[in-house]
């Protein structure tokens, strides 16, 4: 246990929040989830847990958010409209919510006290990089609007006169493996749904360099963020990743735990250059943290819910796809 006790997450009903909360849960902390739910009723199993709190709220909605987070030890921050062609299809949208809003969340934590934030940014604030290894003292060159506005984010975190506000600013890599929310638009989990729904991987470009975490260390990353002492990690950025491969070899992985030679590769171009290894030694180095979980776990747990009949309609439901929810319900 540790130093806070009431823990408020934003987005917690989405992709990581649906494997940090119950996480969270079992080491017996309050936890608050603040979201709009888009995609769905995600914690129905822990309804009875008199320690989770769900709030259906907008973080649009300052006055509504202030007063949701109003015993909050510690916020983590998760809540956005969280990859490049959902952000794209609503630019203003987008904007509201993973920028305007972002100052609702700073005024939460201000007026009710918090003594801890940690913010959900992205390691694609680096953009295009050539250095073998990128670390948080790269230089951030975001190329899309939705990673130029995580890292508007974080300077807003590090302009302001915070009072003893604590912040964190977690760069994680792209996200893999099953959870109870679980995306399918994110790069391990698409290769492993098309090589087990159409037995062919459609491999765009494929040498371009992946940073990846498995959801289950991702969750232990900001587990970690949340008890370690202010003294060591205040005002400081992590990025949170652990095998860097390329499209090309993630495919081999899939094909490989899949254990099924008729998976084909077909190999197209790609427009989407976006090529990066980030080092994440930083975290090791402070605080002591390395992942446990590899690729390999990641595929083996998608291929396991999947065998079970868990998920159904893998490569069409908007439930497992960001960009086709948001199209669906038209979000203002
Ligand atoms: N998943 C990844 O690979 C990855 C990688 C790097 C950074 N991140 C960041 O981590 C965070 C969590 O990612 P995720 O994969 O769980 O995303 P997600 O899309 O699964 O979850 C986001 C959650 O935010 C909620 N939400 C959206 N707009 C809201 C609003 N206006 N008010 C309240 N709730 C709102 C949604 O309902 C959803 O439950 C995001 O900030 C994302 O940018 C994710």
């Amino acid at each position: 246990m540790t130093q806070f006790k009431n823990i408020f997450i934003t987005g917690g009903a989405g992709y990581v929040g649906s494997a940090l909360v119950p996480a969270l849960l079992k080491k017996n902390y309050n936890v608050s989830v603040y979201d709009l739910y888009l995609y769905g009723d995600i914690f129905s199993n822990l309804k009875s847990n008199p320690n989770l709190n769900q709030i259906k709220g907008d973080i649009r909605n300052k006055k509504k958010l202030i007063e949701s987070a109003k015993n909050a030890d510690a916020i983590i921050h998760l809540a956005c409209i969280s990859n490049d062609p959902s952000y794209e299809l609503n630019p203003a949208l987008g904007k509201s919510i993973n920028y305007d809003a972002f100052f609702n969340i700073l005024e939460a934590a201000k007026k009710n006290n918090v003594k801890r934030i940690i913010y959900a940014s992205s390691s694609s604030v680096y953009g295009v990089k050539k250095e073998k290894n990128v670390t948080e003292e790269t230089f951030p060159e975001p190329l899309t609007d939705y990673s130029k506005y995580k890292l508007e984010c974080e300077k807003v975190l590090s302009n302001s006169n915070l009072n003893g506000l604590e912040y964190i600013i977690a760069r994680p890599a792209t996200v893999c493996g099953y959870a109870p929310r679980l995306r399918i638009d994110l790069t391990v989990n698409i290769l492993t749904m098309n090589a087990l729904i159409n037995k062919k991987i459609k491999i765009f470009g494929g040498k371009q360099l992946r940073p990846n975490i498995n959801i289950k260390d991702m969750a232990q990353a900001y587990e970690i963020l949340l008890e370690a002492p202010g003294k060591k990690i205040n005002r400081e950025i992590f990025n949170i990743g652990y095998q860097n491969r390329t499209v090309e070899d993630i495919a081999k992985i899939v094909k490989k735990v899949i254990n099924d030679d008729s998976v084909e590769f077909e190999y197209l171009p790609t427009t989407d250059t976006r090529s990066y290894h980030i080092n994440s030694d930083k975290m090791k180095r402070i605080l002591n943290f390395e992942p446990k979980y590899t690729l390999e776990n990641a595929v083996q747990s998608l291929v396991e819910v999947y065998n079970n009949s868990l998920i159904k309609e893998g490569l069409s439901n908007p439930l497992y796809h960001n960009i086709k929810l948001m199209q669906q319900v038209n979000l203002k």
